[in-house]
């Protein structure tokens, strides 16, 4: 199992990675992110998808489960699953269709969806420590690996 630790030292920091991981990910990928509330999942998907070139601002679609944006041509879906009632709501909104060949899938609180989410390519952890964060970048499969390798 391939996996990475960076400090981040503040929000900079985070969106800086999210900066990095943009200029070597491509479709089909899927990235989850877990840690605590605060931790910093929003701020580096922020940093992910202006950095693919979307120019306003990147909200939380805690209310919408699922924020959708065309980029790099690749068809973006920032996902955060925190206020899933039930993993079953995943399937009334037909959540596989969403896991396609062109897609980036980006997920916050994938455990909230356990067993209907297709498995990540990389799962990335966020901790607090001190006044920053400590990221931990896990790889789920071959081109998980190739992009940890890059980092
Ligand atoms: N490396 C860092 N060090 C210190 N503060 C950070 C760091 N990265 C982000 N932050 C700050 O922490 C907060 C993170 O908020 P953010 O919305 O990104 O968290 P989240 O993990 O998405 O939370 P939620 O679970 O509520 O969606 C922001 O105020 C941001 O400025
Ligand atoms: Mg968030």
């Amino acid at each position: 199992m391939t996996s990475v630790t960076v400090m981040l030292e503040d929000e900079l920091q985070t969106i800086a990675m999210g900066q990095k991981i943009a200029a070597i990910i491509h479709a089909p990928f899927t990235l989850y992110l877990t840690g605590d509330l605060g931790a910093g999942k929003t701020t580096f998907s922020r940093g992910l998808i202006q950095s693919l070139g979307h120019t306003g601002a990147v909200k939380s679609p805690t209310y919408t489960i699922v924020e959708p944006y065309e980029l790099n041509g690749m068809d973006v879906f920032h996902f955060d699953l925190y206020r899933l009632a039930d993993p079953e709501e995943l399937e009334f909104m037909g959540i596989r269709d969403y896991f396609t060949q062109q897609s980036l899938c980006i997920v916050e609180w994938p455990d909230q969806g356990f067993g209907l989410l297709p498995e990540a390519d990389v799962h990335i952890h966020l901790k607090y420590v001190d006044q920053g964060r400590e990221m931990t970048l896990v790889a789920n499969s071959l081109q998980g690996e190739q992009l940890i390798k890059q980092l």
